[in-house]
């Protein structure tokens, strides 16, 4: 009997449900009654805490186009806090691990996930990592699931505020998701024909961005939209150290980067300016057709895995195909945006501004 753990771990996205579909179905249809599946409540708690159930083949029906997670999903930010309570999370994992007698543990999840998914490997737990997020900053994979269904709603986002923006004859910030990188802003950025596109990876001069709107108003142009990164940060910002950059963004009297540079811009034209956040419904909501596929590969590779016996990877895509890539090679490595990819050259082509 091989004995199987699944968790979902970190912020949820869309093509969890669909993944965990994949590699039961999967695993169902090699090993028939052969396989126990175990649920793991609420991502790594549940592993901590001892909080799983057994699941059977009709738990993994019908959950293909269901958004958010059916496990449950947690953040636990094990760096700063192994140990909690007297309670030493690792060695309850691993206690939890034994106790279910698992053959592997099957986890979902981004960078957080995978560094932990590492340390457990680490220890001696056969683990394998499916890469999500709708951030695509996982290193290792040219795509994570959540990704382009995050990418609709923020392009459709930018294409209802087009309509406003026009009516209205104002600036719009439509503030985009992806934490410390700027894949969603990017893309969502030249899908919804953005005019600014503002990203972690190429610090803003507000200067710039002021003479982008004077000049676009003065061609004629009733409105301007700037695609702006949570993460974005200005020219100043980025030449402070890590610390110093830490205070000040505490200090910052702004709900949100965004808020901000309406301020900037404010403080130095007349452009009447709206910021717009649509926040978590970006990681709502059913996973379009693309992740509904990834996330059904990424699932299937992972139960191929298993049926080889081959741990301590995460599976990724890689130039079309899905591959095995070492959790050693994944773990505490950011994907960030390459300055020169030629999404940005293409976006610059079209004349778009980056505010350098
Ligand atoms: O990692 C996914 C993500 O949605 C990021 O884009 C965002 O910065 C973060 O999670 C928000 O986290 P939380 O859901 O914990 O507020």
């Amino acid at each position: 009997m091989r004995k199987i753990g699944i968790l979902t771990s970190g912020g949820d996205c869309q093509g969890l449900n669909a993944a965990i579909r994949g590699v039961a179905k999967a695993l169902y249809r090699e090993f028939s009654d052969n396989v126990m599946i175990y649920g793991i409540q609420d991502g790594y708690s549940g592993l901590i805490y001892g909080n799983y159930k057994e699941m059977h083949e009709p738990d993994f029906s019908g959950i293909l186009t269901l958004g958010g997670t059916i496990l449950g999903t947690s953040r636990q930010p094990f760096k700063l806090m192994r140990v909690v309570d007297d309670i030493d999370k690792v060695e309850n994992m691993k206690k939890n691990y034994k106790k279910m007698g698992l053959d592997c543990l099957v986890v979902l999840g981004g960078n957080g996930t995978h560094k932990t998914a590492n340390l457990l490997a680490e220890e001696g737990l056969h683990v394998i990592g499916l890469p999500k997020t709708i951030d695509n900053d996982l290193w290792g994979t040219d795509m994570t699931f959540g990704f382009q269904s995050a990418m609709d709603i923020a392009t459709d986002v930018i294409d209802r505020i087009h309509t406003t923006a026009t009516s209205h004859g104002r600036v719009f910030i439509v503030e985009v998701m992806g934490h410390k990188v700027g894949w969603l802003t990017l893309y969502a950025g030249i899908a919804g024909g953005a005019d600014v596109i503002l990203i972690p990876e190429i610090p803003y001069d507000i200067k710039s961005v002021v003479a982008e709107l004077d000049r676009r108003e003065k061609a004629g142009k009733r409105f301007s939209i700037l695609a702006v990164a949570e993460g974005a940060l200005s020219v100043e910002e980025a030449g402070m150290k890590k610390k110093a950059f830490k205070a000040a963004r505490a200090q910052m009297p702004y709900p949100s980067v965004s808020y901000r540079i309406a301020d900037e811009i404010s403080a130095v034209s007349e452009h009447e300016i709206r910021v717009t956040v649509p926040g978590h419904f970006q990681r709502g909501g059913s996973p379009c057709p693309y992740d509904r596929v990834l996330s059904t590969r990424f699932g299937t590779a992972a139960a191929q895995l298993i049926k080889k016996e081959k741990y301590g990877y995460m599976v990724a895509l890689q130039n079309g195909s899905i591959v095995p890539v070492p959790l050693g090679e994944v773990a505490g490595k950011l994907k960030t945006v390459p300055v020169d990819c030629e999404e940005i050259l293409s976006a610059r082509e079209m004349g778009i501004c980056f505010g350098d």
